[in-house]
């Protein structure tokens, strides 16, 4: 469905120069600064998969994901949406792709959210029956009833994102890019997009790449997960695999036996183990040798693994 091969982007702008005649300084140099935003970059995604395109601030993500949408032409590089070069077939594969970014709306400002909507419908030639089955279906998913005649100016954060996941999903395109869609929303907001993913990628086999600060929207809606880090990609597996990590057991003792060899202490005095695999087992036979007065497990989860993996 995507394939992604030796993405290259490297922006180039102007140097610019401060102070007195900074401006002018700036106009006859011409010297160009260059940011490699996106650097070698190469991955396959399938029909139907939820992918988590994660990274720090400056990573590269959005300028990945205008290249996809035919936004922005790459430096160097290949890749094919749905059988089209996203940037040369930009407006076949824009039929092929809906696009929310959660910092900025996609929506007419001005006019009712439902107004917006049947520009969306005629822009993308949805036929008038097909227009009025998806709409019925989103307004029910999205719960749009209450704000379809206001203009998305007066709209809530909330309420914007609902009307641009429904704008970007209307003619229901195999593939849907998500850039933080839930920034900046409540907990219930939150819960109402990710049900709407869940939704469209099972009803339709939509197929999601979804960009997020947001570690719970992944762990609720991604099985394999891309991690890029200035522009190159540094995991891209399955959320279980980089999850895979020993669980922490933390052991307080009756008594202070010597120390055990090769048995870590922490500096209230427990003994602290890394356990892969059988945890009560492994209770079991501290517990035969040394009575245990407390103890307390540590699950790795998914923000420390990939906190870790970035400060490493
Ligand atoms: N239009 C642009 N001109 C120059 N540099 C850009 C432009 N867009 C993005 N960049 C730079 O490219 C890098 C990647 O940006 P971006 O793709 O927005 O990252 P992310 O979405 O992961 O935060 C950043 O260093 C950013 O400053
Ligand atoms: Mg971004």
């Amino acid at each position: 469905m995507i394939r992604v091969e030796g993405l290259t982007k490297v922006f180039r702008r102007p140097r610019t120069f401060s102070g007195p005649f900074g401006a002018l300084r700036t106009l006859v140099t011409r010297q160009y600064e260059e940011r490699t935003a996106v650097d070698d970059l190469s991955f396959e995604i399938g029909e139907g998969e939820v992918i988590g395109y994660l990274g720090p601030n400056g990573a590269g993500k959005s300028t990945t994901i205008k290249i996809l949408t035919g936004i922005l032409t790459p430096t160097s590089g290949t890749v094919e949406v749905n059988g089209l070069v996203p940037w040369s077939d930009r407006s076949a594969n824009a039929r092929n792709v809906g696009v929310v970014f959660g910092q900025r709306s996609q929506l007419w400002w001005d006019l009712p959210l439902i107004e917006s909507l049947r520009l969306v419908g005629s822009l993308y030639d949805v036929p008038a029956a097909r227009f009025e089955t998806s709409l019925r279906k989103l307004r029910d998913l999205l719960g749009l009833d209450d704000f379809l005649d206001t203009p998305v100016r007066q709209l809530s954060l909330g309420q914007r994102m609902r009307g641009d996941l429904a704008a970007a999903v209307l003619y229901e395109p195999p593939l849907l890019y998500l850039d933080e869609p839930t920034v900046g929303l409540d907990v219930l907001a939150k819960e109402a997009v990710r049900e709407f993913i869940v939704e469209t990628n099972r009803a339709g086999r939509t197929t999601v790449i979804l960009t997020t600060h947001d570690l719970a929207d992944v762990e609720a809606l991604c099985k394999r997960i891309i991690l890029i880090d200035r522009g190159k990609v540094i995991f891209d597996g399955a959320i279980d695999a980089l999850v895979d990590k020993p669980r922490r057991l933390v052991v307080t003792l009756e008594s202070q036996p010597e120390d055990v060899r090769g048995v870590r202490r922490d500096a209230d005095g427990r003994y602290v183990f890394d356990i892969h695999g059988d945890l009560p087992g492994m209770i079991a036979s501290i517990a035969a040798e040394h009575p245990i007065r407390d103890l307390s497990i540590e699950e790795p989860d998914l923000e420390s693994v990939i906190k870790g993996i970035y400060t490493r």
